[in-house]
């Protein structure tokens, strides 16, 4: 596929769809969904609770670029990156009420994440570069949950083995929908004239403050839980989110460093992936 460094029209070469996911889902995972494994499921719950607000932040800083957009196939593209976004953050609170009933500070936690982006995005309202940096920000976490997606989607074995079934497919439809939006920020960033260098400066900042948010709410979590200082804890975690192989987070190494390449584009990566065959093992879990 052929994509210029500057373009003002869409690449999305699928129809995005808008599925609701049942928000009660997960209502009766257990309080350790994940293998039973105190880790493992902090891992999931600190993500989520990253997800509503992060979300939020990700459809205003789109909007915000709205008014400049023509062509009408990226217009509609808009229209249905916020409503999968705003099915994603009505779902993972959801998913957070379940952390909340088993005592974790799961307000607190999302008070945190609120609090900075809301700033982030009251200063786009007044100034242009506050405004361009928040799209920035959202096209670099957008690149990190498609390929953060791929993984959950294509390496079930080692992302999902042991997650109860529910939570299983709650994280399935979204990395999908993830999968299928994954250039509608990026095409809204070129289309209005957004430097591709500032791009690659705003990817590391975008990457280290993801995972600095995703650092801090585990760690809360395992405190509050009392796993923390346990050595059982970290010997599973650590091979879990960095086994050199198969981890979580070093798997998807390579696909991050491709943003840097000139003339990227999210729909140069993983175009075989099978969107219908996966949509179609929701089935149940569908509103
Ligand atoms: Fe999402
Ligand atoms: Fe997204």
């Amino acid at each position: 596929m052929g994509v210029a460094e500057q373009f003002t029209e869409s690449h999305t070469p699928l129809r995005i769809q808008v599925r609701k996911f049942d928000p009660a889902a997960t209502d009766s995972a257990p309080k350790y969904f994940f293998d039973n494994d105190p880790f493992k499921t902090h891992f999931m719950n600190a993500l989520s609770i990253l997800f509503p607000e992060g979300e939020r932040f990700f459809i205003r800083s789109v909007l915000a670029y709205r008014d400049q957009i023509s062509d009408p196939k990226l217009l509609k593209e808009i229209k249905e990156f916020c409503a999968q976004e705003a099915q994603h953050t009505l779902v993972h609170e959801a998913m957070n009420e379940l952390a909340a009933r088993h005592g974790y500070p799961v307000a607190a936690l999302e008070g945190l994440v609120r609090r900075d982006l809301r700033r982030f995005s009251k200063r786009g309202v007044k100034h242009a570069s506050a405004r361009r940096a928040a799209l920035a920000m959202t096209v670099c976490v957008e690149h990190l949950t498609a390929i953060l997606a791929y993984q959950v989607l294509t390496n079930a074995s080692a992302t999902m083995q042991g997650l109860d079934p529910a939570v299983q497919a709650l994280f399935k439809w979204h990395a999908l929908e993830e999968t299928e939006h994954k250039g509608v920020a990026f095409d809204v960033y070129q289309a209005t004239g957004g430097s591709p260098f500032f791009l690659r400066f705003a990817m590391v900042l975008s990457s280290f403050f993801f995972l600095l948010g995703l650092f801090i709410n585990l760690t809360v979590l395992l405190y509050k839980d009392g796993s923390l200082w346990k050595w059982s804890t970290w010997k599973s975690g650590l091979q879990f989110t960095f086994g050199p192989r198969q981890g979580f987070l070093t798997r998807p190494f390579r696909d991050w460093l491709a943003f840097f390449k000139p003339g990227f584009h999210p729909w140069k990566q993983h175009r075989d992936l099978d969107i219908d065959n996966h949509a179609g093992q929701l089935g149940a879990y569908i509103a």
